[in-house]
């Protein structure tokens, strides 16, 4: 294990980055970018206030020297930034990161899958919240069935990337696809994780009313196979994971809302335009954009960083009460990828 250079102000190391790529996604799932808001003339960020690619990689390099070992991307959707495999490349060449991976709603695998393995990523999460078209097509906001994923999955296979499926559950919405998608993943030999849905930014219209917990979807689980816990594949993984007794594939949850994991909570977020969250729930980031395009060195940005990281106390999801869901002010989930 790397000696971690930096800790926050709960001891917490810096050790993964998530970075935003675009704010766009050619979906409008309801629990993130509801097309209702997420309109024909919402104001996305020009080309211009976006981080090129050589800027991307600069800050990559510094926070990998101060202990980032894994970087996501993420978007709106990564993929529809053109050239990905180009930034992976630039990434994947960065001396001591261990671990490139994207979050995808599978789409333009079929086109990218390849380009980006032989670039240098390592492995994928796709999105899928159901089997059913209709349904799929209603939650992504944009009629689009589940073919298209499918055929997305099967192209990071091909590829040879990992592949995890991420399955958001909303009560009400989606809660009878979770057998069907637990079967179906496990006939794939795909690990499926589902995923608490949370109040992240202020126009999902998230009420706890409408979160399935891990407890509830894992009892729906166990009348239908038996689950034996796993431990836990690195420091601070947000999945909490199982594997079915004939060990054939392994199931998992992200309960963000009724187990809350900030406790080891080592992610720092890189916004699309450049700017440093500390929190997926946070409502302003840290400027690394304008700092860096006004000439500052890399001693400077790594100093920004440095202090930015020491003074971080978030725990957003240990704190929420029903007063922070109402007043905090959160950025949207499209701007930091989750
Ligand atoms: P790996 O473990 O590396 O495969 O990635 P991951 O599961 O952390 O990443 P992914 O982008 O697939 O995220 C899965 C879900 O976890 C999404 O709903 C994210 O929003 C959520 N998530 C990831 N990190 C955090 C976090 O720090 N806090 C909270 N509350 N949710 C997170
Ligand atoms: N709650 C939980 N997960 C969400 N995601 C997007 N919005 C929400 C939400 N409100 C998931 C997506 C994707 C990952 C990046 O975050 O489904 O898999
Ligand atoms: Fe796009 Fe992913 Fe958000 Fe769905 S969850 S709207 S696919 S960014
Ligand atoms: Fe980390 Fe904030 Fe998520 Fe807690 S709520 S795990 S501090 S990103």
């Amino acid at each position: 294990m790397k000696d971690h250079l930096i800790r926050d102000q709960l001891k917490r190391p810096l050790r993964d980055l998530r970075i935003s790529v675009i704010d766009r996604c050619n979906f409008r799932c309801q629990y993130c970018m509801p097309a209702e808001i997420f309109g024909p003339d919402f104001p996305f960020l020009p080309k211009s206030e976006l981080l090129a690619y050589e800027e991307i990689e600069r800050l990559g390099r510094v926070f990998v020297g101060l202990g980032v070992e894994k970087i996501r991307l993420t978007g709106g959707e990564p993929l529809l930034r053109r050239d990905l495999p180009v930034l992976v490349k630039m990434l994947a060449d960065i001396p001591g990161l261990d671990d490139i991976a994207l979050t995808t709603n599978g789409v333009l695998l079929p086109k990218l899958a390849s380009d980006l393995k032989t670039a240098g990523l390592k492995r994928v999460n796709v999105s899928l919240d159901s089997l059913d078209d209709e349904l799929f097509g209603q939650i992504n906001g944009r009629n689009v069935g589940v073919g298209p994923v499918l055929k997305g999955i099967n192209a990071a296979k091909q590829a040879g990337l990992g592949v995890k499926i991420n399955m958001v559950v909303k009560k009400g919405l989606n809660e009878h696809e979770i057998v069907p998608m637990a079967k179906f993943c496990k006939l794939e030999g795909l690990e499926l994780r589902f995923i608490e849905f949370m109040d992240v930014g202020s126009t999902n219209g998230w009420k706890m009313d409408d979160v399935v917990t891990k407890k509830e979807i894992y009892e729906i689980l166990q009348n239908h196979d038996a689950l034996e816990a796993v431990e836990p594949a690195y420091y601070g993984e947000v999945a909490k994971l199982y594997s079915y007794k004939d060990a054939s594939a392994r199931v998992g949850f992200i309960p963000s809302v009724s187990e809350s994991f900030c406790s080891t909570c080592t992610r720092a977020r890189l916004s699309a335009n450049g700017q440093i969250f500390t929190c997926l729930f946070n409502g302003n980031g840290h400027d690394l954009r304008d700092f860096m395009r006004a000439g500052a060195t890399d001693e400077e940005i790594k100093a920004r960083i440095i202090s930015i990281w020491e003074q971080r106390s978030d725990r957003y999801s240990d704190e929420r009460t029903a007063e922070t869901i109402a007043t905090r002010k959160k950025i949207e989930m499209s701007y930091i990828g989750g």
